[in-house]
């Protein structure tokens, strides 16, 4: 399976779970308020990426990868309301040259679940003046690392972190119920658009998105009319409302309906999260979705999910009818002994493939991650990491997809001799009649 010589390969990341000291952010205080489900685990240095990021940005080269995607950590930049911090510009501004000149392209995101603590006080995404703070730090960020970055997301997840913060409450808050969670939409739809404009105004050639977490939801096998019908409304709040609001303008609500100003035309691509595929049943349970698979279904470690590659080529023609360029902005799964991963990334790239070969514009695809990182309020307890990470040791050990993932990327190709050598299990999935028994 060939891949475009064009093609983007990278992997993916975010501030807060990877550089650590980030005492200025909301994450910081809830981990210290004991309110995690992971215990005791910290971020307090993370991946070590603020004194020494360029160590995994060398391995993400040495991956044979062309691109990465990292963020921004606002409390760092802008410690204090309408205070820039120069040095940690000038750090970034290292980190994203350094990058470079590894040969990683940089697709950057302003804003990955974290906020400044300063910014929770006045009440942040259920306050107003959110926007106006969104937008001076989008500028002032521009403004000095606009000319080393051709891609940006401004919000990551809007909605997995809308529903997370107000809804489940699994993330850092001060607010829930659906009232706050209609307002705080509304206002990360505001701060997208005011910060897709400043960085147009500034570099007009930058192409400028979100990156959407989009999971399939579907009843389970077993499930009624009114499961059916309420995975199809789940499906449509959760995958399609956002990006449709930035081609039309328009945000569509089981509440209603809200035109933003500005907001039409600001997605220059798609930006799709992909990880797994959701059972939903009504009435929705208290975690809105159930944890449960079908028979002979692949798990990944601690429950996270099912592995369901073909759930990434249904999201990629999901987001088609918008004609804009696709990236895979996110794509990967919890797997320390990594039994899954080698088989999950074959089968999820030959969804691409495939996707591509019917000349679907997938330019790009960003394994999460790197390096095992801080996994929110799942702590140390979920290892995305191509590469092994021992946070207290900072060491780092290659797990065999990063082999694999290398192949990948260096040959542009999927091949069955891959699979033959990391994924055995998958000859027959991915290549039916090609297992050794048959080809004996
Ligand atoms: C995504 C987040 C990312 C990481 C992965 C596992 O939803 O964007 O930060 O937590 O899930």
């Amino acid at each position: 399976m060939t891949f475009p010589p064009d093609f983007l390969w990278g992997t993916a990341t975010s501030a807060y779970q990877v550089e650590g000291g980030n005492k200025n952010s909301d994450w910081w205080t809830w981990e210290q308020s004991g309110r995690m489900p992971c215990g005791p685990d910290t971020a307090a240095v993370a991946c070590d990426w603020w004194r020494n990021a360029e160590r995994d940005l060398d391995l993400a080269a040495e991956l044979g990868t062309n691109a990465h995607r990292l963020s921004l950590e606002w409390s760092r930049i802008e410690p204090e309301p309408s205070v820039f911090d120069d040095a940690a510009l000038g750090r970034y501004r290292e980190i994203l040259q350094h990058c470079r000149a590894a040969g990683l392209e940089p697709m950057v995101t302003l804003h990955h679940f974290s906020n400044p603590l300063w910014l929770v006080e006045k009440g942040d995404f259920n306050n107003d003046i959110v926007v106006e703070y969104f937008r001076r730090y989008a500028a002032k960020v521009v403004d000095v690392l606009g000319d080393l970055v051709p891609k940006w997301v401004t919000i990551n997840e809007p909605i997995t972190y809308a529903v997370l913060r107000y809804l489940t409450g699994d993330f850092p808050h001060t607010k829930r119920g659906f009232g706050a969670l209609n307002e705080g939409i509304g206002h990360l739809l505001r701060c997208h658009a005011a910060a897709y404009q400043a960085i147009k105004e500034r570099y007009p050639a930058a192409l400028v998105s979100t990156a959407d977490n989009m999971q399939v939801f579907e009843a389970p096998p077993d499930g009624n009319a009114l499961d059916r019908w309420w995975a199809r409304r789940v499906s449509a709040f959760y995958n399609d409302a956002w990006p449709a609001a930035l081609h039309t303008g328009i945000f569509r609500t089981p509440f209603g309906r809200h035109k933003i100003k500005g907001l039409a035309g600001t997605a220059d691509f798609s930006g799709i999260n992909y990880y797994t595929r959701f059972h939903v049943k009504f009435p929705p349970p208290k975690g809105f979705v159930e944890r449960q698979w079908g028979e002979g279904a692949i798990v990944s470690d601690g429950n996270y999910g099912e592995v369901y590659p073909y759930g990434l080529y249904r999201m990629i023609k999901r987001v088609l009818p918008y004609g804009k360029p696709i990236y895979i902005t996110e794509n990967g799964v919890p797997d320390a002994t990594d039994r899954i991963r080698p088989g999950f990334i074959l089968d999820h790239l030959r969804q691409v493939w495939q996707a591509i070969s019917f000349c679907f514009p997938v330019m790009g695809y960003y394994h999460w991650s790197l390096v095992d990182n801080f996994e929110w309020e799942r702590g140390w307890s979920q290892r995305f990491g191509l590469i092994a990470l021992d946070p207290d040791t900072q060491e780092r050990t290659w797990r065999p997809s990063a082999y694999l993932y290398r192949e990948i990327c260096r040959s542009y190709t999927v091949t069955d001799d891959m699979a033959r050598r990391y994924a055995p299990e998958m000859l027959d999935v991915m290549w039916p009649g090609n297992s050794p028994e048959m080809v004996s």
